[in-house]
């Protein structure tokens, strides 16, 4: 199932979005939807950090048709501010790659009191898509796509500690939140497809690849990741291809996922991943929803 990123055609005339365009897999990934011919929109954070990103990949792509929109996934008010901007330019959003993440082990909240990681990388997403998804046009060629992670597998929702302050397992966070990428691409699917759309949603896992997501690493951790990283993890630009396969692939039929295929998942060709029993819970993915609508306040395919 290896995705030929020879073979694709010219997707000039349609628009992307990349959360978290300007680092690691979202820049790569953000670098070939621009070579297939996508309009893409960087939603950044940061700027400056943004128009870097951006001039980098002009140089390797002079013709890359790039527009920058700030977006802060961890502040509610930032996406619906990011979404209004959004419209006001575009009127169809064809592909929207949820990319954008934080691993942290602080404990660190945003401004509303929730869990960093819950709030950035499931929140923000699970609202941004929310406030777009009027945008899309309903074809199978339209995709969401949720980047989850292989710590998913060990991870389940703490609806009683959503902030996850009782469990001493300092990945808890991450793995709940990635989690939640995962479990909320497949009931998105569902929902979209018992409305009767087209669109399809999907997940992926990018394998490993030394991003910047690791830098708040402990920094024994942190070294010896930097010296093992090589040898067992691949490049950001192979971590970039189960997006750009859920993106592009006429073979992704929605609510399946994605990584690749090689020793643990770490790296290789692209197909579909091991999932946790726990992921395919219907019931904790209906719960999942329900207090996502309640903590955006905003109700959605429901
Ligand atoms: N690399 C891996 O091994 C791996 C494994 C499994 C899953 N993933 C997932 O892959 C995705 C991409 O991560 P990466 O590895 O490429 O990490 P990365 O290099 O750290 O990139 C993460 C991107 O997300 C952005 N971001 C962080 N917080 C944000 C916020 N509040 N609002 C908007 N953007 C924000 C970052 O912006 P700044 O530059 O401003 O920080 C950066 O552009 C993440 O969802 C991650 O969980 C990665």
């Amino acid at each position: 199932m290896d995705f030929n990123l020879k073979n694709i055609p010219s997707q000039k005339g349609r628009i992307a979005i990349v959360t978290g365009a300007n680092n690691g897999i979202g820049f790569e990934t953000t670098l070939a939807m621009a070579a297939y011919g996508f309009k893409v929109i960087m939603a950044c954070r940061n700027l400056v950090k943004a128009e870097k990103a951006k001039f980098d990949i002009l140089q390797k792509q002079p013709n890359a048709d790039l527009d920058i929109l700030q977006l802060d996934l961890s502040n509610l008010e930032s996406v619906r501010v990011f979404a209004k901007n959004f419209k006001i330019k575009y009127s169809q959003l064809d592909v929207l790659i949820n990319n954008a993440g934080v691993l942290i082990y602080s404990g660190k909240k945003n401004n509303a009191g929730v869990e960093l990681q819950f709030a950035t990388n499931h929140l923000g997403h699970f609202l941004l898509t929310n406030l777009l998804l009027e945008l899309i046009p309903d074809r199978p060629e339209s995709r969401i796509v949720a980047l989850s992670s292989l710590a998913h597998k060990d991870a389940k929702i703490f609806f009683d500690d959503l902030n996850c302050e009782k469990t001493d397992d300092s990945g808890a966070a991450y793995g709940q939140s990635k989690l939640a990428n995962l479990m909320f691409a497949d009931i998105l699917n569902r929902r979209l497809k018992k409305a009767g759309k087209k669109i399809v949603a999907v997940a992926v896992h990018p394998g490993g690849s030394d991003s910047g997501l690791f830098d708040e690493m402990s920094k024994a951790t942190y070294y010896t990741f930097k010296i093992l990283s090589p040898f067992i993890l691949h490049s950001n630009t192979s971590a970039a291809k189960p997006s750009l396969f859920a993106a592009l692939s006429p073979d992704v039929k929605g609510g399946e996922y994605f990584g690749p295929q090689g020793f643990k998942e770490f790296k290789g060709k692209v197909g579909i991943a091991k999932r946790s029993d726990y992921s395919k819970r219907e019931d904790v993915a209906a719960k999942l929803w329900q207090l996502s609508e309640e903590m955006t306040n905003e109700s959605f395919l429901s």
